[in-house]
């Protein structure tokens, strides 16, 4: 069943049936009233719901899906919604991570055993757009992307606070003693007050820019919040959209090509988008086959200027980003450097799409020659603490600590960090670099969002609000700080950073690029002689499946065996 045999409708090899196969695929659909000629060839498009009442951030996912299908019926296709398993990213333990390729699997083969000609992905929290994007890769049939859109503008007390940006700022606060606890649960309500995704520039915002920026929604998609109706028309047209895409056999590989890639990378710097872009397109691009490094982040995004002023590295929120002009007006700007051959799912370039877009707020979005940032992007380290790389968000640290070599005050993985931050004995000062170790892809296990350690309240007392932090952690994208995350490899790989000693010297350096353990060569073979790799946390089931095939972050976390396309050939009857 490789992809040479796919046909351009799928359905057909199903629904186009006379005989008794035929039959059982159309007579139980039938059970809902769907008459004969909706079996007749025309497009058939799946509708892949991330809905799950777990999943708050999707909990709008029906309205949405029922707009596609009206879009999908008019334009002359026959629309079948299915359920993918749903990545809520607050409620799941130990981390939604660890499940992004599980429910990328789970997308894949839905789309290949299923009489689907093409599919609407709807997707909104964080690795919902991931794990879809990856699954419906590998079997690369004509694909549109719907994202959720994010909330409304958090408010309390009379101005505005940001999805997780606000928490970490204020759960500070309260640490340090000058916020009561009282208040802190007065601003959970005020917070988050319609449905939606995180109104920050996090890791959804980023992820629905990333699926603009790569072509794979029509224009918009990014910044419509979730409860305006312009979302609703946006679904509705990918829905009339995907029907003529099969039409046209406007398969993904098409849209996302390197050149795609690249202007996604350019447009997280302008966005100041989330670290978190970089592993999920690292593994979008291993699923479709294109050559994407950890080296292309910092030579395509590195010194481009940051083009919005939004949190976590600005002010502020999606909902001004939108009214502002949204992706296109940001897009208009990189001129400069985009690769205007990149072909979007409407069948016009990126750049056609975006060419005249207009820019209503200046304050928000702001341009190319009087930028936010000048410099934004991802900064890429090496050296011997991170042979496989690491990165650091340039643009939501603290300048004066991007070059800065500290004492290391070391925690072994985030249960001794939990256990020792807060304690007044801890040896430790604004100085000293925070080393956590075992929170990446295997150790954690699923590299969890914890790279953006708090600060030791004896620190935070004095009104130091940064420290330089190293992990093989992941951060949230609403986080800010000088934070260096994705170590790789990992502690629990063996990594260098496994070997790291409370009191050594850590240098960071990131115009130079550089992230060096001033530790003798011969001292850490010793430690390394010693060093025990980890056992997987459980003996069996998909946590041991997971670790034992887990990638490393510089090759986007993926599963070995998960990378490529396996197309969408039309497996065997069931019968
Ligand atoms: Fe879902 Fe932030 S928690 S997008």
């Amino acid at each position: 069943m490789s992809d040479a045999k796919r046909p351009l409708r799928r359905s057909q090899a199903w629904f186009g049936r006379q005989d008794r196969d035929g039959f059982i695929y159309r007579s139980w659909l039938k059970n809902r009233g769907i008459p004969h000629d909706q079996f007749d060839g025309r497009p058939v498009i799946g509708i892949c719901n991330t809905y799950s009442e777990l999943t708050p951030c999707n909990s709008h996912f029906r309205t949405l899906a029922e707009q596609v299908k009206i879009g999908v019926w008019e334009a002359g296709g026959f629309p079948l919604e299915f359920p993918v398993m749903s990545l809520g990213e607050t409620l799941l333990r130990p981390t939604a991570m660890l499940f992004r390729n599980l429910a990328s699997m789970d997308v894949e083969e839905s789309i290949r055993a299923n009489p689907l000609d093409g599919v609407v992905l709807l997707m909104g929290c964080d690795k919902t757009t991931p794990s879809l994007l990856m699954g419906a890769a590998s079997c690369d049939v004509p694909t549109i992307g719907v994202s959720g859109g994010p909330m409304l503008n958090g408010k309390y007390r009379g101005g505005d606070i940001g999805s997780g940006t606000g928490v970490w700022q204020m759960s500070e606060e309260v640490r340090a003693g000058r916020m009561a606890q009282q208040e802190f649960f007065e601003a959970e309500s005020c917070m988050h007050r319609s449905h939606g995704h995180c109104m920050t520039m996090g890791t959804a915002s980023t992820m629905a820019s990333m699926v603009e920026a790569l072509g794979m929604s029509l224009p918009g998609n990014a910044a419509i919040p979730a409860v305006d109706a312009r979302r609703n028309v946006l679904a509705r047209e990918s829905g009339r959209r995907i029907v003529q895409m099969v039409k046209d056999d406007l398969v993904m590989s098409k849209i996302l090509t390197r050149a795609a890639f690249e202007n996604a990378i350019r447009v997280n710097a302008a966005i100041g988008g989330s670290t978190n872009a970089v592993i999920h397109l690292l593994a979008i691009a291993g699923r479709i086959g294109v050559d994407l490094s950890l080296a292309d982040w910092d030579a395509l995004g590195h010194n481009l200027p940051c083009l919005l002023d939004l949190q976590p590295s600005g002010k502020y929120l999606m909902e001004d980003f939108y009214y502002a002009g949204g992706l296109p007006a940001v897009i208009r700007e990189l001129e400069p450097v985009l690769d205007r051959s990149a072909l979007t799912v409407n069948g016009q370039t990126l750049w056609d799409n975006c060419k005249d877009a207009p820019n209503w707020n200046r304050e928000v979005i702001r341009s190319w020659a009087e930028p936010f940032k000048p410099h934004a992007g991802i900064a890429v380290l090496r050296g011997n603490l991170c042979p496989d790389g690491a990165v650091i968000k340039p643009s939501a640290a603290t300048p004066a600590l991007l070059k800065h070599t500290g004492r290391a005050v070391v925690f072994e993985d985030s249960e001794d960090m939990h256990r020792r931050l807060d304690d007044e004995s801890l040896d430790v000062d604004e100085n000293c670099v925070l080393v956590l170790k075992n929170c990446g892809p295997k150790g954690y296990p699923g590299m969890a969002e914890a790279g953006n350690m708090p600060l030791p309240p004896k620190v935070l007392r004095k009104g130091i609000t940064d420290m330089v932090r190293v992990s093989d952690a992941r951060m949230s994208g609403t986080a800010y700080g000088t934070v260096v995350l994705h170590v790789a490899p990992e502690a629990a790989a063996g990594g260098p950073l496994a070997l790291v000693q409370n009191g050594d010297m850590v240098e960071l350096d990131v115009e130079a690029r550089k992230l060096h353990l001033h530790v003798p060569e011969e001292e850490l073979a010793r430690r390394r002689a010693a060093w025990q790799a980890p056992q997987s946390p459980m003996p069996s089931g998909w946590t041991k499946l997971y670790f034992d095939h887990v990638q490393q972050a510089n090759l986007g976390a993926d599963m070995d065996f998960l990378v490529g396309k396996r197309g969408a050939g039309i497996p065997k009857d069931n019968h």
